[in-house]
């Protein structure tokens, strides 16, 4: 049973980049709830392009939101998850961690890391009682996905569309998910109907990497 939770919810502005900035944001939500019961790990930033050519604003930015950012949000989380022995905290890996995408090697490089670092977690808090697993979505109709495939049209000077169709047909399913498909796993991840998965990725990409 999950309860509404309006009434005792806090939102803050945080840039993920920011150690003291995450720090704070853990620090105030424990003393006002008094605990942590679920950690969703889902800022993430999508760059593509060629290695040859690929801008190292770009590359730093990849690695300090998508690799540094987790790191960041679990860090200062994960000693209030080890006191009050329960918990769950979810990453957001991608299909990028799991095959290859053109122009996409760095991207790719960092959520491979992601999956890396959540089963590594997952090790280390399991005699704390608390469950650390991701979600690799395939494509999702967020601005995202809708950027991204805007520059890969203008690059390759081809219609949104064209890039689109060919986004869809990587999962069996032929579209692509909405962004509740996505939660919903989150969401099954973060409950108790998930009590004994840990370590586990979750794919929710219509059969984009079963193929
Ligand atoms: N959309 C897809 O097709 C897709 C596929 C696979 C994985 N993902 C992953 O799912 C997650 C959510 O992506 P989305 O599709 O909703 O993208 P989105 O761009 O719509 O949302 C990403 C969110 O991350 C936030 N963010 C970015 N940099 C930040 C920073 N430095 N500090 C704090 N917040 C920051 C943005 O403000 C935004 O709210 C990401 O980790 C992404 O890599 C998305």
């Amino acid at each position: 049973m999950i309860e509404d939770g309006k009434d005792k919810t806090s939102i803050m502005k945080v840039d993920v980049r920011n150690p003291e900035e995450v720090k704070k944001m853990i620090d105030s939500t424990i003393k006002k709830h008094g605990r942590i019961d679920i950690l969703i790990v889902n800022a993430g930033v999508v760059r593509v392009g060629p290695v040859e050519s690929f801008p190292d604003d770009d590359y730093n930015l990849l690695i300090d939101v998508n690799l540094k950012g987790t790191h960041y949000t679990c860090k200062y989380a994960v000693p209030y998850f080890k006191k009050q022995k329960s918990g769950s905290i979810i990453t957001l890996a991608s299909v990028a961690a799991h095959i290859g995408q053109v122009a996409h090697a760095n991207y790719c490089s960092t959520k491979a890391g992601v999956l890396g670092y959540t089963r590594a977690l997952a090790l280390d808090l399991a005699p704390y009682n608390v469950r650390v697993n991701s979600v690799s979505p395939g494509a999702t109709d967020t601005p995202m996905l809708q950027s991204d495939v805007a520059k890969q049209a203008r690059d390759r000077g081809v219609s949104y569309e064209e890039v689109k169709k060919e986004f869809e047909k990587e999962g069996v399913l032929g579209r692509w998910a909405t962004p509740e498909e996505i939660a919903t796993g989150i969401l099954f991840l973060a409950t108790e109907e998930s009590s004994y998965i840990t370590g586990a990725d979750l794919r929710i990409d219509g059969g984009w990497t079963t193929q």
